[in-house]
């Protein structure tokens, strides 16, 4: 069988083309995200939908799905932009990409502690207007990474990567999680201990309905004036107007963010701030990453084309 596949976004020229050579495959060639109108079209007319974090794939969608659609091969590893029950319900198979965004999400993880912690994003703003005067000793002071705790909320895959990254930097690395890992033994079933205990705290947890606002004012305010928050998983894992009031009232020290709420919306009160360092969901944008994610679809859509048992399923 040669399904039907449909490609919301624009992806890396190899992906494309082995797209092109294993599927009857329709690519997106608007350079932008679909509207719904066209992904309701999409759905109706494919067999399999090639689909990412940018598409809302909701319940009154996958009802229009039915009977075509037998596949959602999402490019990414967060299935939050697809409603997973109602997929099941509908008997439409869902597959993600794991393991090969880790390691480039990761280190993202470790550049916004770099960032936030030395204020690189501000030093660089200053020398590109023009205003370095010079050199001086109490310039563009930061705080040194060695010699604190890194608090990681969801010690998945990218959690310990960035676990690693953290101990080569002199962090302490405590984390809190589901459940305690047999090779880390630092676990802090506490959550609210960890964040009071934390330096830097990076959020790396799965958002879904039990961890939307994990993060919330009460929980910022449990931590240190000096603290930094990190979120490379999903914007709305924290509260985004508590953590605004929290940096404008100086209450914790700094932010480096990779998500946001409402994307690509940016608050601008998070723009405004010297102490937030944005960055524009870039965790897995790397080329190799981006191939190897494409690949991954590919190789889902081209089990389910066989027949055979999905690599990645997830409902
Ligand atoms: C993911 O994989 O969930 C990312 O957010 C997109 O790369």
């Amino acid at each position: 069988m040669r399904p039907k596949v449909i490609v919301t976004r624009s992806m890396p020229a190899p992906v494309e083309a082995r797209m092109e050579a294993l599927f009857d495959a329709e690519l997106n060639r608007l350079g932008r995200a679909f509207t719904r109108e066209e992904l309701v079209d999409a759905v109706t007319r494919c067999d399999a939908l090639a689909c990412t974090v940018t598409d809302r794939i909701d319940a009154p969608l996958l009802a229009l799905a039915v009977p075509r659609l037998k596949l959602i091969a999402n490019f990414g590893v967060g299935t939050d932009n697809i409603d997973l029950a109602a997929a099941r319900a509908a008997g439409i198979a869902v597959t993600n990409t794991p393991d090969v965004l880790t390691e480039d999400t990761a280190d993202i993880a470790m550049a916004l502690i770099l960032m936030a912690s030395r204020r690189l994003g501000e030093g660089e703003r200053m020398l590109r207007r023009g205003a370095w005067a010079g050199w001086r000793p109490d310039d563009f002071l930061g705080s040194s990474l060695a010699g604190k705790t890194l608090g990681i909320v969801g010690m998945g895959r990218i959690g310990q990567a960035l676990a690693r990254r953290a101990r080569a930097s002199g962090l302490t690395v405590r984390y809190h999680n589901r459940n305690p890992l047999p090779d880390e033994p630092a676990f802090e079933p506490d959550l609210d201990r960890l964040v009071a205990e934390a330096d830097i705290l990076s959020i790396n947890a799965p958002y879904g309905p039990a961890t939307h606002h994990l993060i919330d004012a009460r929980c910022l305010a449990l931590m240190k004036p000096i603290a930094i928050l990190i979120n490379t998983a999903r914007g709305a894992l924290v509260d985004q107007e508590a953590l605004i009031a929290a940096l404008e009232a100086r209450t914790i020290a700094a932010a480096g963010l990779d998500v946001y709420p409402n994307e690509p919306h940016v608050d601008s009160r998070l723009i405004a701030l010297e102490t937030a360092v944005l960055l524009p969901h870039m965790g897995s944008a790397t080329l190799e990453t981006r191939v190897a994610m494409g690949n991954r679809v590919a190789d889902n859509i081209l089990a389910f084309a066989e027949g055979r048992e999905l690599p990645d399923r997830v409902a």
